[in-house]
């Protein structure tokens, strides 16, 4: 399938260099031809010597042949190539690309490249999560680069390890796959969202506390979804039952309200926009009692003091690229109460579930949803499983991300 097809197989400075050497092998056995571009700290870690006898070439890395002195011109290469791929690339190349600083060989022939350009990008977590390098791959996505990440890519491998490059041979399926046009890019590449998802507990004694029946399933299929198509999801999550299996999702669990708002308000001003789909408890008790409550025949109250709205809070805090939405769950006047409530916490638009649609709500594995928006267009949805509301709720806020 890359049967005479002309790739330039970028290399930089990671650990994950070795694995070029073996996307290398593979590319070359699918029949293409190879052109190694190394930096020089990319030859810290793999020998010119193993990917010229690989790909049967010289491996380019400098501007000038020192030997004698012939330039090798990263316009000529750039035009050469039917893809330009980049594996591994660490955040200081992606760094240099999103600035243009052309400082060696590799990075220059990207300015001039007219083929598609495809990241495998390589670092360790505190990197990958740092906001440059989520602003650099969002950009370079923004500018059409595919960025091919464990578990994004077309055909990824789905081994988790966020920052761990993506394995050679799912590599050469997402150029199969690109070259046979079959290649739907992601729509979220690059994009950072948060989820608020499942209920909050309150404690009111070491063992018991104030909560309510949600699963958490909704939330935990749209930070799914949205991890699917390649965005970056920060799942803040209370008490449930759920696992999380994709790598772009960065679970945060977390018990009560105040824990969950305190985290929002730490991770919201770093996104693109979030959604709010928990069940948060609107109260929690005035006081904790440190030991367990004992039982007696008197009569016990309970005094409650409100919790803060942590949608609202995001409403009063949010910049103008982010999107806000949330949820609501009515059971009288659903459209209207629901319309007041996205415009009381500034919610971009509402998804409304209601209580007296069988098969829609808390628990269950379907839902029914009506999304009303700040223009007042409302459109409404068949009862579907909670994954295929995901998508449609995705699909909703697609385009308002990328406008
Ligand atoms: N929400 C929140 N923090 C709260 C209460 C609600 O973030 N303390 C969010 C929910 O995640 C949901 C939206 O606000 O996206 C609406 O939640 P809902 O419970 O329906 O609304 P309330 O504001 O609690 O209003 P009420 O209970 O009076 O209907």
């Amino acid at each position: 399938m890359l049967q005479g097809k002309k790739i330039i197989l970028g290399i930089t400075g990671s650990i994950a260099a070795y694995k070029a050497a073996l996307l290398l092998r593979l590319l070359v056995k699918e029949g293409a031809e190879v052109q190694v571009l190394i930096t020089a700290s990319g030859k810290e870690f793999i020998t010119p010597v193993t990917l010229s006898a690989l790909s049967g070439r010289p491996v380019l890395g400098e501007f000038f042949e020192h030997s004698d002195g012939t330039w090798h011109s990263h316009v000529d290469l750039g035009l050469w190539a039917d893809a330009f791929v980049i594996a591994p690339a660490t955040a200081n190349t992606m760094g240099k690309m999103t600035n243009g600083i052309c400082d060696n060989l590799l990075v220059t022939t990207y300015l001039s490249a007219r083929c598609p350009v495809f990241i495998a990008p390589a670092m360790d977590l505190d990197m990958f999560q740092h906001p440059s390098t989520i602003r650099n791959m969002q950009i370079l996505s923004d500018w059409g680069c595919h960025i091919i990440e464990p578990g994004t890519g077309i055909l990824a491998s789905g081994l988790s390890g966020k920052g761990r490059m993506e394995e050679p041979e799912s590599i050469v399926e997402n150029l199969k796959a690109y070259f046979s046009g079959q290649y739907t890019p992601k729509r979220l590449s690059g994009k950072r969202l948060m989820i608020t998802a499942g209920p909050t507990y309150e404690a009111i004694d070491p063992v018991r506390f104030i909560g309510n029946h949600s699963s958490g399933k909704m939330g935990f299929a749209i930070a799914e979804a949205l991890a699917k198509e390649g965005a970056l999801v920060d799942l803040i999550a209370g008490p449930v039952a759920l696992k999380t299996e994709h790598p772009n999702i960065f679970r945060h669990d977390v018990v009560s309200t105040s824990e969950m708002y305190q985290l929002c308000l730490q991770i919201f001003p770093k996104t693109d926009g979030a959604i709010m789909s928990a069940a948060v408890s609107d109260y929690s008790p005035m006081e904790v009692v440190t030991s367990k409550i004992k039982r007696s025949d008197a009569n016990r109250s309970i005094e409650l003091k409100p919790n803060p709205d942590i949608a609202a809070e995001m409403g009063t805090i949010k910049q103008a690229h982010q999107i806000l939405a949330g949820f609501a769950l009515e059971t009288d006047n659903e459209e209207l109460n629901a319309t007041k409530k996205m415009q009381k916490k500034n919610f971009d638009f509402i998804v409304l579930n209601s209580l007296k649609t069988a098969g829609a709500g808390f628990g269950t594995d379907t839902n029914k949803i009506t999304i009303i928006n700040r223009q007042n267009k409302k459109t409404e949805y068949p009862l579907k499983s909670k994954r295929d509301v995901a998508n449609d709720i995705i699909n909703y806020l697609v385009p308002l991300l990328t406008k």
